[in-house]
């Protein structure tokens, strides 16, 4: 089956017998969501982890004034949901479908005996959540500190991290329009494109059609440290 194949490669699955993905998908529900669509919105009771088998999901929440922050982006096989499913919570933030998206939903009764059978099931899940939060530490730095050009190739920077976008033959494309690069940065839609034209004159990006192309990432990384 596809989805086990999927799941194999999962972080989730790290050090567990070779049958676990097969185990794991048998007790989750297999459901699509059309491009566009929302799978859950902040406030929304959770009670399950969701594992990306094909598409891609943004993760955002809005400010008071109604502005958007774009928290991640996740891909084939990454895990989310994971913190309403430990805490018994609502939903911290909202989940939208980019593309046509498929998904693997555990649900916390499942998911408890599963980690009985599999604990290091549970080690893992807590190591991916780790991750996310040094992650997310170096994000507040960059956002609290740092001036727009830093934040802008912070945001950049982590797209290509997380493989967000295809690799073409002159650079990372990354899929994104202004007032999304807006949205992760956490600065004005002006303020990214200004950056953008800025990055563009340097020579260490690209505009093109759909999107940006990466074309130095060290001189990103460059820009990132203020230099
Ligand atoms: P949950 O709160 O159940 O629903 C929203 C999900 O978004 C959350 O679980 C996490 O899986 C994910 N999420 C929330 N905040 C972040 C973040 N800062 N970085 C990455 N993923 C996040």
């Amino acid at each position: 089956m596809i989805a086990d194949k999927v799941l194999s490669q999962s972080e989730l699955f790290i050090g567990l017998p070779p049958e676990a993905p097969r185990v794991v998908a048998a007790a989750c529900q297999a459901r699509r969501f059309p491009k566009g669509s929302v799978l859950f919105e902040k406030g929304d009771p959770g009670d399950s982890l969701y594992i990306l088998l094909s598409g891609k999901v943004r993760i955002y929440r809005e400010s008071l004034a109604g502005k958007l922050k774009t928290l991640a982006y996740f891909h084939p096989p990454q895990v989310f949901g994971e913190m309403s499913l430990v805490e018994d919570r609502p939903r911290s933030a909202t989940a939208v479908a980019e593309e046509a998206t498929e998904v693997l939903v555990l649900y916390r009764d499942y998911y408890l005996q599963l980690i009985r059978r599999y604990p290091l099931l549970a080690h893992n899940l807590a190591r991916i959540v780790a991750a996310r939060l040094r992650e997310m530490n170096d994000e507040v730095l960059f956002l609290t500190f740092e001036e727009a050009r830093s934040k802008v190739a912070f945001a950049l920077l982590k797209l290509r991290r997380h493989r967000h976008g295809a690799p073409r033959e002159q650079g990372w494309f990354v899929p994104i329009v202004h007032q999304e690069i807006a949205n992760l940065a956490g600065t004005s839609r002006e303020t990214a494109t200004r950056v953008v034209h800025e990055l563009r004159d340097r020579g260490v990006i690209e505009s093109v059609p759909g999107g940006l192309l990466l074309k130095d990432l060290e001189a990103l990384e460059t820009v990132l440290y203020g230099l």
